[in-house]
């Protein structure tokens, strides 16, 4: 094959390959969604796969803080046909992108069919450009949120170990698994090493629910952690050698190196987002 034939067929595979759609979210608000979702996406970017997180805070924008950065656009803006999907999205000097949250989609599920399908087009260009789009889900759970949730191609549920926490994980694992049997989902604990309290969560899903979850890791209470966010870097930038950082690591490892890899059974992202927004 000649390198004009080679390199005509990588840019075909690459223009059929779509991005992994992983939402992530909590019962409970306040475990560490954004810090991990942060974290978790500049490790996956530098093994280099493009990485994309959309921050779905409808309140304050999360990412933006955690990066300590200013930023003028939002989904808003798109929707408003402002600017493109494309321009709405930020280069961190971390090799991952992202999106910022902002109130835009909070009503989208009432959105008018035309605002609808710039968001559709738009999100379809994108997930063509990564690997990996990371939705880190905010503190509110709107209709909309709970959509993007079970549209997703895989889930990860994150949890700390107080019980009103595990109860509400466990309340989201069983919406997700409820309502899309077949999703894929991944469970970290978080301010704790205590991976029993990770098993019996677990048991407690195997016994009761139809479907499973697996678990990825925990990541240790570490002061480390505040520490970085007051300074408006990524833990794992600022502290790659403390508790937190190495933690990450364990997890990426897990994921990428997980034996289970079923994904869902029909339909892609758009498909499903479609569906729910019911067009
Ligand atoms: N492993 C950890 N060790 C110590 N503190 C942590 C750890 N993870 C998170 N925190 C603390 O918890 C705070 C909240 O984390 P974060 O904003 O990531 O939560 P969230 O789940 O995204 O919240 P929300 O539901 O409001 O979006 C952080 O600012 C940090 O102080
Ligand atoms: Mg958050």
């Amino acid at each position: 094959m000649s390198y004009d034939q080679a390199e005509k067929l990588r840019n075909q595979l690459s223009s059929d390959r779509i991005a992994k759609t992983i939402a992530v979210c909590s019962g409970k608000g306040g475990v560490g969604k954004s810090n991990f979702t942060l974290n978790f996406s500049i490790k996956l970017a530098q093994e280099n796969q493009r990485v994309l997180l959309f921050d779905l805070d409808v309140g304050m924008g999360n990412i933006d803080l955690l990066l300590g950065m200013q930023t003028d656009n939002s989904i808003a803006d798109v929707l408003n046909n402002r600017i493109s999907m494309h321009e709405a999205i930020v280069k961190s000097s971390y090799g991952m992108d992202y999106i910022p949250g902002g109130s835009g989609l909070l009503e989208f599920v009432e959105l008018d069919k035309h605002k609808k399908a710039i968001f559709y087009q738009g999100l379809e260009k994108l997930l063509r450009e990564y690997d990996y789009v990371l939705f880190d889900m905010g503190a509110g759970m709107t209709e909309t949120a709970l959509f993007f949730i079970l549209a997703a191609d895989e889930c990860f549920v994150i949890t700390t170990p107080e019980p009103t926490s595990i109860t509400d994980a466990y309340g989201m694992v069983k919406h997700i698994l409820t309502n899309q049997t077949d999703m894929p989902i991944y469970t970290i604990l978080n301010r704790s090493r205590n991976n029993a309290i990770l098993d019996n969560f677990h048991a407690v899903i195997d016994s009761f629910l139809d479907g499973e979850a697996q678990g990825l890791g925990s990541i240790p209470e570490d002061g480390n952690v505040m520490k970085a966010v007051m300074h408006q870097k990524p833990y794992t930038m600022l502290y790659p050698k403390t508790k937190a950082s190495k933690a990450i690591d364990f997890i990426l490892k897990t994921y990428v190196n997980r034996a289970d890899r079923t994904g869902r059974k029909s339909g892609s992202f758009i498909e499903r987002i479609k569906h729910f927004m019911k067009g």
